[in-house]
């Protein structure tokens, strides 16, 4: 077992520098950049929104590409589906692909688009955050291009879709209604919802991902089929949110911070552009207070999530109830609970590599297997900054370091194995490569880049 004291030699920069770019280079496809050229060979919405901030720093102009790629794909409905697939990457080469999700006919009412084929469900809304980091990157070459004017009506609709459509629990939170769209896929904290669910049958469909990536890091058999029922029904009713009897419905942590720093950032887009930042301002803080309201939990110092199936607290503590740290209004006293908790037991700051995705002291923690333990490149990202904006800049510069040293060493991981820092899932995973870039333009004195 490799101990952190050992990693920690920071990775000459210069060289750390190119090979994150060429993993950019290396898995750009004209358009947009996909994930891994193996195991995600299409473009994913939230990986295109980490690879845009990181991107900017190497073509400003690419950057605004990637995003707007994932932009043309939007539904009339609002919604930017959460993968967009290219039409000249054979069918079967990644499961559940556009055969399954059948977006051009199945969502036609919600209004999918008639030539691009899409899935219909959706990720985490870092894309409005991620525009105004790729305008910042450049503002004369994005004024050139009146980039902030073409994807603002855009990313506009796309919040207005998850506040409308997807506020399922009626107080101002936007809802997952599958365990793919917070992104945290085979998370324990989706177990006991997940159990309620009838699974697809065995012999209905073949998974590729074991192609490409051990079994032992990925999601079981059995989760898989959950997750292909789940989507099949959300298809068969049109992927109408109002007429699918959701038996997956959950408020989480995460995916709302990350909705709460958009629309900050969507603000700010706003008043560059000459239109009215006033609703997105009160938008944000009416969704802190729902966040803080509805999600936090003052004795255990983390957010949980809401099953809105049964209205309960889900108990477990994951990484997503850390992510908040990004909402810039949050109370100061809550961003001081949240970094007592990054360094206690279960999430081990400064002790194991990284941030574990899952409580390090739980019996469900499971150091290999995806979203129930591993640490990922993009919430250790998204922790520094928050760390870094409220203040810690120790505890920050401390993550910054173990970041780059660990995104090179592991040739820019998928995720790691937090006691080991060993490498798991994929490597040259272009988010890891993107972020990391990013992380080398900003240094703890200077916060988080602009
Ligand atoms: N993360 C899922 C996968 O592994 C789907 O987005 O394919």
């Amino acid at each position: 077992m490799t101990t952190f004291a050992e990693t920690t030699a920071t990775a000459p920069c210069d060289s750390l520098r190119r090979s994150a770019t060429q993993v950019l280079l290396g898995n750009w496809t004209g358009a947009a950049t996909v994930p891994s050229r193996a195991l995600y060979p299409h473009q994913w919405s939230w990986d295109s929104a980490f690879i845009a901030v990181g991107l900017r720093h190497v073509s400003p102009r690419r950057a605004q590409r990637e995003l707007e790629t994932l932009l043309s794909a939007q539904w009339g409905d609002g919604r930017i589906p959460h993968i967009v697939f290219n039409p000249s990457v054979p069918d079967g080469a990644y499961f559940p692909g556009p055969g399954f999700w059948r977006s051009a006919v199945a969502g036609r009412a919600a209004g999918a688009s008639a030539f691009i084929q899409t899935s219909g469900i959706i990720q985490p809304p870092v894309h409005a955050l991620a525009a105004w980091l790729v305008h910042a990157a450049d503002p004369a070459e994005s004024r050139r291009r009146g980039f902030l004017p073409r994807v603002y009506p855009r990313l506009a609709a796309w919040h207005r879709y998850l506040g409308g459509a997807r506020d399922l629990g009626g107080g101002g939170l936007a809802s997952v209604v599958h365990p793919w769209e917070p992104g945290l896929d085979n998370s324990p904290c989706w177990d006991a919802a997940l159990a309620r669910i009838e699974p697809a049958p065995f012999g209905s469909f073949a998974r590729t991902d074991l192609h490409h990536s051990s079994a032992a890091d990925r999601p079981t058999d059995l989760d898989y089929a959950r997750y292909v029922r789940l989507a099949a029904t959300y298809r068969d009713h049109g992927y109408d949110d109002a007429r699918t009897p959701h038996a997956f419905a959950i408020e989480d942590p995460s995916f709302n911070a990350l909705l709460i720093a958009s629309e900050h950032a969507l603000a700010d887009i706003a008043e560059t552009i000459g239109a009215d930042a006033g609703p997105h301002r009160r938008r944000a803080e009416a969704a802190t207070a729902a966040l803080v309201g509805r999600l936090w939990d003052p004795v255990d110092e983390i957010f949980h999530a809401r099953d809105l199936v049964t209205g309960a607290a889900i108990a477990g503590h994951s990484v997503s109830g850390l992510i908040p740290l990004v909402v810039p209004g949050l109370p100061a006293a809550i961003a001081k609970a949240l970094a007592r908790t990054l360094h206690g037991p279960r999430f081990g700051l400064g002790r194991v590599h990284l941030v574990p995705s899952y409580d390090l002291t739980a019996p469900e923690f499971d150091g290999n297997r995806y979203w129930r333990g591993p640490s990922w490149f993009n919430t250790a990202w998204l922790i520094h900054r928050g760390l870094a904006a409220h203040g810690e800049e120790e505890a920050a510069g401390l993550l910054r370091e173990q970041f780059l040293t660990l995104a090179h060493r592991s040739e820019f991981a998928e995720y790691l194995e937090p006691h080991s820092g060993d490498a798991r899932g994929i490597l040259r995973f272009s988010w890891t490569a993107a972020l990391a870039l990013d992380l080398l333009q900003t240094s703890v004195a200077q916060g988080v880049a602009r």
